[in-house]
Parts: C-alpha cells; structure tokens; sequence
C-alpha cells in the first residue's frame, strides 16, 4: 500500500471499527478498499473495480435524460410549484437521487443508516467539494446524516423540517433504478431489503410534510399496500406520491 492509501485506510479502519487488510487477495465478504484517493466497495477479486460514490453533472444530465422531457421525479416531488424545497432523502444508497435533486434545487438532507455506505457517501461528497463543477452544488445543497432516517424522524434535532420526504428502499425484485446492477446487488448484500420500509412511510407521514415521495417498480404494489394519492409513471418504475395534509 503506498502511504496516502495507507493514512486514508487507517483512518477508515479506524472510524468504522474494521481490520486494515495490506493484501487482502481474493474474498466473499464485501470489503472497503482505498483506490488511490477514493474508497471503494469491492466483491470477489481485488482485481475487480469496486463500487463507489461520483457526483457529477454529467451523471445528473444523464439522470434527467431518464427521466423524460416531463421529468417524472421532478413532478413527484413537485418542484414546478414548490422550486426549492428542503427534502429528506430517507434512503439516501449511493446518493444519486440525492445529487440529482440538489442539482435541480433541492436543498437535501441525505440520511443512510448503514455505516459502510454512509462512509462511500461522506468520501464521494468530500471528493465532490473539491470539483469545482460539483462543490457548489454539494456546499449548498447536500449535507449528511449517518442515521436511521425513522429514528431521526422521531426525533428531529434539525432546524430545517422536510418539505418532502423521499424514499427508494431496496426493491425486493431487481429494477430499474439510479444505481447499476453491479452496484444494487453489492448493496443489497450488504443491507438487505429493507424490510421496514413500510414502517418508515408512515412514519415519514406522520411527520406531515407536503408530500412522501416512494420510488417503486412499475408493477409493484404500493409500499405496505398503502394505496398513495396519486402515482407518476415511467416505463419501469413509478413515484408513488402521499400528501399528508389530505389523511
Ligand atoms: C435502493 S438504495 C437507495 C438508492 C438511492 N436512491 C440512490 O440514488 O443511490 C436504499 C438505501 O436506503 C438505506 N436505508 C433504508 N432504510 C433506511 C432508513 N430507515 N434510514 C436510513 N437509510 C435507510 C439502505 O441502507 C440503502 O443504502
């Protein structure tokens, strides 16, 4: 390991509680690695590229392209009437939704309860700070809790209450998504289904913003078979759109 490597490793090491590995070969554990001056999450042979955290324009445009000319998201979170709103990104993954809203003008709180992902996050934000296509974007608009958004739900210690609450728990069937297929099995080894994600939609709800905004495949039924108010649809997935002050 050459030394920048080996400072960023031990500070990771050290931060998440996890043994610093020289060569760590071939394993069937996920496993976090330092690739020069960004960290990874690596599968199988050490030789395969990891998976990490990019925020770029270039990624956001591409994001937009999917999303159509109407912008399906956009409308889900109802930005042509409300254009800046404070969103709670409750499941925040590898931040592309997030990033993506931020670019759009949200001002996004991005919450990730697993410490291994929230550490791919912290490390492609402060990577993302000093890009000068991307640091304003993120200085502004992005900031990050490592927690369980239904705890922090609970609990509100910040200042800033969610207009809209979105949220893309892990589909239990492979879908479309923001994130690839590499990247979706890596994280569905490491966090699971999300199985309570029907008790963080009504705990979002309950906490009444505007709207809670649920990403699910097209053909799903609706999270914890609450039927929402209304549902903007793609070819593969569709938002599902709650508004609390109607309940
Ligand atoms: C499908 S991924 C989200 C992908 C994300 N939308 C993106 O664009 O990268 C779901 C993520 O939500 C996280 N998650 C699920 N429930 C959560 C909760 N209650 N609080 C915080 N994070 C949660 C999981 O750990 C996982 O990383």
């Amino acid at each position: 390991m050459d030394a920048p490597s080996l400072i960023r490793g031990t500070y990771w090491s050290h931060r998440l509680g996890l043994p610093l590995l020289d060569h760590p070969g071939e394993t069937n554990q996920p496993m976090l690695a330092v690739n020069g001056e960004r960290l990874e999450l690596r599968h199988g042979s050490s030789r395969q590229r990891g998976v990490y955290v990019e925020f770029s324009l270039h990624k956001a445009r591409m994001i937009q392209r999917q999303e159509g000319k109407n912008g399906l998201l956009t409308r889900a979170i109802g930005l042509r009437k409300h254009p800046s709103p404070t969103v709670w990104d409750a499941t925040a993954g590898l931040g592309q939704d997030g990033f993506f809203l931020a670019c759009q003008g949200c001002q996004v709180r991005l919450f990730e309860r697993s410490p291994i992902i929230a550490a791919l996050l912290e490390d492609g934000l402060s990577r993302g700070l000093v890009d000068h296509e991307t640091q304003p974007v993120i200085e502004q608009r992005m900031i990050l809790s490592q927690t369980d958004a239904a705890a922090a739900m609970h609990n509100p210690p910040y200042p800033f209450p969610a207009d809209v609450i979105y949220l893309d728990p892990m589909f239990t069937k492979p879908n479309a998504t923001a994130l690839s297929k590499k990247e979706m099995q890596l994280l569905r080894l490491l966090v699971g289904n999300d199985d309570d994600a029907p008790t963080l939609l009504a705990t979002a709800i309950a906490c009444q913003p505007r709207r809670v905004v649920v990403k699910r495949p097209l053909k799903a039924s609706p999270l914890g078979e609450r039927p929402p108010h209304f549902s903007i649809q793609g070819t593969t997935i569709r938002y599902d759109v709650y508004l609390p002050e109607m309940m």
